[in-house]
């Protein structure tokens, strides 16, 4: 069987889109946290940190890593197909979710610069913790809070900064070898 990829790092690092082609590309599945949740809950994120809270969604991500763990045990080993797994960016801020995404495979950070991301998500409206006067500001204090916990949640860590999605989704296979 082959193991589950997570990738972890800070909004707009281009989870999302690496995992599809990183999936696609190595015949596993894929998996967006922050879409599962989206899906339980049936409203999207913003709504859910206006409507419940910050608190309800951080619990939910939780919730999330240990059911995949669970869906993944009650499987045969001819049934377990390994995932490519994306996860919100604030999910390996918990330690306790640290300790589930490494059992859960092997745990990519994607690290990019502060003013790469601010490029990718300065006109997104759908991320509640960036709406704010001076999002490049928040964005430094954010990674500079959160670095240490995706290193130390990490197995791995790819710099992403001025690479295209197929060369990062290279760098992961070979990687891998
Ligand atoms: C968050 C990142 C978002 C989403 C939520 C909170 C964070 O996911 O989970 O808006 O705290 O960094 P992406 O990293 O996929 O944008």
């Amino acid at each position: 069987m082959k193991n589950s990829l997570i990738l972890i790092g800070y909004m707009g690092c281009g989870k999302s889109t690496i995992g599809r082609k990183l999936a696609e590309i190595s015949g596993r599945s894929f998996l967006d946290t922050d879409m599962w949740i989206e899906e339980k809950e049936g409203m999207t994120i913003s709504k859910i940190f206006e409507l419940k809270s910050e608190a309800y969604f951080r619990d939910l991500e939780t919730v999330c890593l240990k059911e995949l763990i669970e869906e993944r045990d009650v499987k045969t080993s001819s049934q377990k197909t390994g995932m490519v797994i994306s996860v919100g960016g604030g999910l390996p801020v918990r330690e306790e979710n640290q300790v589930l995404l490494k059992e859960l495979g092997k745990v990519i950070y994607l690290k990019a610069e502060p003013e790469t991301i601010y490029e990718r998500v300065k006109t997104d409206t759908t991320r509640p913790l960036l709406q704010t006067e001076n999002p490049l500001q928040k964005i430094k204090d954010m990674l500079g809070d959160r670095e240490e916990k995706y290193q130390a949640a990490a197995h791995e860590v790819i710099c992403v900064d001025g690479k295209s999605v197929t060369r990062i989704v290279e760098e992961i296979i070979r990687n891998e070898k």
